[in-house]
């Protein structure tokens, strides 16, 4: 544990005890960050409230009691009954170096770990991979490192979409163009043109229609030639797919994939165990589960349809497979979906029956990691200028291309090589960084000039910071690793600012994590370069006046950039030592 405020919280919690006994279960005793000090605690007011003492006495009687005397230099009752506290600086430097002799800089590790599947990418065979798959991609990758980071065991799951009636016009547009024309037309990731022109004929032609369905009949019931056809589509939309991720540098593998196909074994399974349950009414001819509480808009009782009036099954239903295979083979405690906004109700019903029917059981949880669209500067979906979907290849290697222009302006003098290498990681860092950097809940607007400037909350700005830290050591000639286990002094003000901040790296981690929200992480890792760029205009680190005092302030900068590398290595974003 390295955070000063989660140290003293809970000191105080246990002083606010003392004073309060019963009195003080259910007061919020938080120390939170504040301008007058370096922490505030305000819980005296609600527990003097409850005890019916005026909050000046009850603040003064906890700090009487409050062992705190190894962390804080001062705490002082100020205003009505605030407890303002000030941070030991010895306390903060050996926290420092705590933090710097540990591999995780600081960070817990989890209590419990938990066996966690997380589906993620998930986009749809022989149809353009979108933003919102680009997004979901993303997410999903931060997530999976910062769960494992702090010890969880974590299953990434691919659900790509490679099965249900497309499949029928799809492979009879593929026996039209020719198995080998459509291999090369989807292994370069023409998914749409494909998919476009095999939707026009099926809207414009009935005996292409008829064939369309027969086809389906024929891959659901098995037939062999069927199936060749079909995974020749998953095979070269795969390719596609796997070629992205790996552009995006994104951990998902091919053996992740876990399609929609792979749980038809159990579909049979889901509708038998539903119907002994006696969950399954028949609605229209098709067989459906009323969830408890799911209303449509006339207030009427909203069916979850298993199987269809064909017999066929539903996307619920393959997703009422994963659960149960998520559970009962990977033996999983918590499920997560990282899968846009639109699809909320769709994985609430699926949660709400699975819990019905004792498939998915506390402390067992399922959650949306739900997310909002990218936009254009239209603040409309984002298209390109003719009005089809982007094209994820093209974004990426845009990406790069745009980040080569700024890295060659900024540094001239570098290799072309080096430049490459740096270009592909500022490039990739920005599109990804300007994703997790705002609540994923929210829309956001696609901006090239913002996500690539080199000011701002911006990948770019951040692996500046540390490729600035790097270049210090490189100037002087110093090996990073030979500072480590410096004793840092802390005196400038600047100085403690940066040393605090990178304290906060173990609860900010942990915020994140707990909210599955990478853009609490972004925020804090922009704070501390901030803080970085005023400790360096403010302190001079190999000019400092002492050699003790250059050797704390080394220290500190290489804490400082390995707490950055660690921070934007768990968003997936790399950081040059140099650009
Ligand atoms: N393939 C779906 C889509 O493109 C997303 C699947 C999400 N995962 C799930 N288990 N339903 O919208």
């Amino acid at each position: 544990m390295a955070d000063p405020i989660v140290y003293v919280e809970q000191r105080i919690a246990a002083a606010f005890a003392k004073v309060g006994g019963a009195a003080a279960v259910g007061v919020d005793t938080a120390v939170r960050a504040s301008d007058r000090a370096d922490a505030q605690v305000n819980g005296s007011l609600a527990l003097a409230k409850a005890m019916g003492l005026k909050p000046h006495e009850v603040a003064t009687k906890v700090l009487e009691v409050a062992e705190i005397k190894d962390i804080c230099s001062d705490a002082q009752v100020a205003g009505p009954g605030f407890i303002n506290l000030t941070f030991n600086n010895q306390f903060l430097a050996r926290e420092l170096m705590s933090s710097s002799a540990s591999d995780k800089l600081g960070v817990r590790d989890a209590t419990k770990p938990r066996k966690i599947v997380i589906d993620y990418s998930a986009p749809n065979v022989a149809k353009e991979m979108h933003v919102g798959h680009l997004r979901s991609t993303v997410i999903g990758d931060a997530l999976v490192r910062m769960l494992m980071f702090v010890g969880n065991t974590v299953v990434r799951e691919n659900h790509v979409g490679d099965w249900g009636t497309p499949f029928g016009m799809l492979i009879e547009h593929l026996v039209d163009s020719g198995e080998t024309h459509a291999a090369n037309e989807l292994s370069v990731g023409d998914l749409d043109s494909f998919y476009r022109s095999a939707r026009k004929k099926f809207d414009d032609s009935e005996p292409f229609q008829a064939r369309a369905r027969a086809r389906v009949v024929l891959l659901q019931s098995g037939d062999k030639e069927t199936l060749r056809l079909w995974k020749l589509l998953v095979a070269e939309s795969t390719r596609y797919f796997q070629m992205i991720y790996r552009t995006l540098g994104v951990l998902l593998e091919g053996t992740d994939i876990m399609g929609e196909s792979a749980y038809n074994a159990l579909l049979p399974q889901v509708v038998e165990r539903l119907g002994k349950l006696k969950m399954l009414t028949t609605s229209d001819g098709a067989e459906v589960v009323f969830a408890e509480g799911f209303v449509n808009r006339e207030n009427q009782p909203l069916p979850l349809i298993i199987r269809k009036t064909d017999g066929g099954y539903n996307y619920a239903t393959s997703d009422l497979a994963c659960v149960i295979d998520r559970v009962e083979r990977l033996n999983a405690d918590l499920l997560l979906y990282v899968v846009g906004a639109p699809q909320a109700q769709h994985l609430q019903m699926v949660a709400a029956v699975a819990k019905q029917a004792g498939w998915l059981q506390a402390p067992r949880e399922m959650v949306h990691v739900s997310f909002g669209n990218v936009l254009g500067a239209d603040k409309k979906m984002l298209k390109t200028r003719s009005g089809d979907t982007v094209k994820l290849d093209a974004l990426l290697t845009e990406a790069v291309e745009r980040a080569a222009a700024a890295v060659s302006e900024k540094n001239p003098e570098l290799s072309d090589a080096a430049k490459a290498d740096i270009a592909r990681i500022v490039g990739l860092g920005a599109v990804k960084y300007a994703d997790l950097s705002t609540d994923r809940i929210k829309d956001y607007t696609f901006d090239w000039d913002r996500m690539l400037s080199f000011d701002g909350n911006t990948a770019p700005y951040l692996q500046y910071a540390h490729a600035r830290i790097c270049s210090i050591f490189r100037r002087a000639n110093i090996k990073r690793a030979s500072v480590r286990n410096f004793s840092p002094t802390i005196s400038h003000a600047a100085e403690r600012d940066l040393a605090m901040r990178v304290l906060q790296f173990d609860s900010a981690l942990w915020d994140t994590i707990d909210k599955y929200s990478p853009h609490r992480l972004c925020t804090y890792l922009y704070d501390l370069a901030a803080s970085f760029s005023s400790f360096y205009e403010q302190c001079p680190v190999l000019k400092a006046e002492t050699e003790t005092e250059r050797d704390s302030r080394l220290m500190l900068c290489d804490l400082t950039a390995r707490v950055m590398q660690t921070g934007l290595g768990v968003l997936g974003i790399e950081a040059p030592e140099q650009m």
